[in-house]
Order: structure tokens, then sequence, then C-alpha cells
């Protein structure tokens, strides 16, 4: 979401009358049964997720914080068209500016067939976010993953660690169920018991080897968006840090009877491995005070055949390029390994194991990696100082 403008100018700006002639249209509305919630935050956009019992047309207001009067109507919409069919909303807002704290309000029924043009009504907002902000001096994430569906932990974690209007983004870091199944299933273990945060806060999904697998895997992108470049992999840039998430595939060979012949990612790693090497030129990463790698296999402390396979394709370029720290999951049990310490990898692995959490925090002075129990008990604390690859 890069140099696209949609300013939010004075002509599509509208007045308390304009409420008052939405009151009049007697609105249809759809009530929201799972959501909303916030994903692909970027500098100038972000896209908010929701869903509705009925397939119908759908909209959110957005308006800058501190300006309720002030709304903008963007429609649940793809390739100009309106996406009338669906009861999975997903509407992307873009050409927002960087580090603005916006509000919104979702909206779906027929009148977004039959009434345009919509008017904005004044009801209050459904949710707050704060856009990121690739030349600002700050960033403050937080990482589960392996929830494997017990949501309770989830929610316990995200609830000891997550600070609502200071927390930039949620990251999800693989395994977030054993299975992707039914189409409510990542609703209930994750949106739903979540939603009172990931409504304010916004949801970066990185896939573990188990989104590979159910018969739903193909249509996680229905709750969980890929990244702004249509990718489970991308580059992140918040204030001093760019975050390079990684997407490590199964951890059999796509040949083992076990999967069953539906995958395919050998492939989709070496186009990856071939993103990256480009990645790493980019002004977001170079340009970086600290560099981070968000994976869920990590690099190293085992060895396997995804292990193996990663090793191969992703650490040399990122060795080379000059990384902090790679932060990873997957083997239910925490692992450390010091920068060095093994052939070729240079820099530190952290691995979060089944039960605790990490947060990161950065300023123009140093990156701190936080990593935790259960319960909130630290770990390790790892600091860095700028540019130190
Ligand atoms: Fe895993």
């Amino acid at each position: 979401m890069k140099s696209l403008f949609f300013p939010l100018t004075a002509g599509m700006l509208l007045c308390q009358t304009c409420f008052d002639m939405a009151a009049a249209q007697g609105a249809q509305l759809e009530p929201t049964i799972h959501g909303p919630y916030l994903q692909q935050i970027a500098d100038d956009g972000a896209t908010i997720s929701w869903t509705t019992d009925k397939p119908t047309a759908a909209w959110i207001e957005l308006w800058k914080e501190g300006h309720p009067n002030q709304r903008t109507i963007v429609m649940d919409a793809k390739y100009g068209l309106k996406r009338l069919g669906t009861n999975s909303h997903q509407v992307t807002v873009w050409g927002l500016q960087p580090g603005e704290r916006y509000q919104y309000k979702v909206y779906a029924g027929d009148r977004g067939k039959q009434g345009d043009p919509i008017k904005p009504g004044n009801e209050p907002a459904d949710g707050t976010f704060r856009t990121l902000n690739s030349n600002g001096d700050r960033c403050s994430i937080f990482i589960a993953n392996d929830i494997h569906g017990d949501s309770k932990r989830f929610l316990d974690l995200m609830d000891q660690h997550v600070k609502v209007g200071e927390t930039d983004f949620c990251v999800l870091n693989g395994d977030s169920v054993s299975w992707l199944s039914g189409k409510d299933q990542l609703f209930k273990v994750i949106v739903d018991p979540a939603q009172k945060i990931i409504k304010d806060v916004p949801i970066v999904y990185v896939r573990g080897n188990h989104e590979y697998r159910g018969g739903n895997a193909i249509n996680l992108p229905d709750t969980f968006l890929p990244q702004p470049n249509g990718e489970y992999y991308g580059l992140l840039r918040q204030g001093p840090v760019c975050f390079v998430i990684l997407d490590s595939g199964e951890d059999k060979a796509d040949t083992r009877k076990e999967l069953g012949g539906v995958t395919q990612f050998e492939p989709y790693l070496a186009q990856q491995a071939e993103w990256l090497k480009k990645a790493v030129e980019c002004p977001e990463f170079k340009s970086a005070l600290y560099r981070v790698v968000i994976v869920h296999i990590p690099f190293a402390g085992e060895k396997g055949f995804a292990e193996d396979l990663l090793r191969k394709l992703f650490v040399p370029t990122l060795a080379k390029a000059g990384v902090n720290i790679a932060i990873s999951a997957h083997t239910h049990y925490n692992v450390f390994v010091p920068g060095g310490k093994e052939p070729g990898i240079p820099f530190p692995v952290l691995v979060n194991d089944n039960q605790g959490a990490i947060t990161l925090t950065a300023d123009s002075q140093k990156m701190e990696v936080i990593h935790y129990d259960r319960h909130k008990k630290i770990l390790r604390t790892e600091r860095f100082s700028p540019n130190q690859f």
C-alpha cells in the first residue's frame, strides 16, 4: 500500500445534517457475528475484517480520532466491484497518514446495494488504531505462537502483555490451530476471545507448518490475510525496526505420504528465497537501525528436513545482509542459540515454547527483546544497540 492517495478531503467530509438524513433512510443493517478486527497495518493503510450471518454489501465509516463528524465511507470492494456475495467482509483503507490515530465503525446490509450514496451516521467507533510510521522513533510489538487451539492461554498472554494504544501490532507466529477445518474455527479460537484487543491492535499472521494442514488451509485468507504484498512473507517496518516475516512451510518434504500430496511448498520456499535476496536491498531494510526475522521454524537448535532447507535457502542471505535476531517457534520448548554458535548463523536465534510470549520494544537508543513464561516471569532479555548487525 504505497503511493496511492485516498485523502480525507473536504469534499468527502459530511456534516450533522447528513447524519440526520441517514437516520431517515431506515437502513436495514446486518449485525456483526465475528469481529471487527484489524490486519495488514501499514504506514498508509489497514484492513478491517468482520463477518455477518448473511452475504451482503458492507462498508466502514472512518475518521481521524477527535473528528467524529468528518467521516469517510469505504466499501468492501475489490477490483472495482462491491463484494456483495460474501458474509466475510474485508475493507482495506489506504492513503492514510503515518503514525496517525483513526477510528472506524463497520456496517453491512442491503442499504449498500440499494441506497447509494450511503450517508455516514454518528454512532460511536467500533475500534481505534494507529498506522505504522517508518520514520517514527519507536516500536512495540507482542509475539505468541503454537496456540494450537488453546484460546484461554492466548487471551491470558494478550492480557498480560498487549497494551491497547501502545502495542503497534500482535504477531501470531504460527500453529494457532493444529489443522484448519471449519470456516468458523479461527474465529472461535482467535478472533472471538481476543476481539476486545484486536479491534484496536492489528494482528500479523505468520504461518506455521500446521497452517498447511486441513481441508480449510487454502481458505486461510478468508480470516487471516497475507501481508499487504499478497504473500504470507514480507517486510514490515515500524519506526527503527525492520521485520522480515518469513513463511517457513511444512516440516516434512512434499513427497511424504503424511501430507497427502496436497502441498507444494518447496518451490514456494525457493521463490521466497529469491524474494528475500531483493528484500534485503530495499531502503526499508537497509535504513533500519534494527533488523528482526520472524519465522515459525527455527534456523538453529534443531536438525531436520525443514530446518536444513531453511538454513540453506534463507540464512546465507540474512547473514550477509546483517540481522540482529531471529525469533521462532515450533519446538514447544525454549531455545536460545547465541550468534556464531552454529556454523554460518552469526545472529542469535530465540525460540519461544508453546506457553510463553515475547515482547519487542525499540527506540533510537536500544532494542529490547524480552522472553516471558506463561506467568509473565522474565526468562531472558536481549538488548541491541543501533546498527549492531
Ligand atoms: Fe510448528
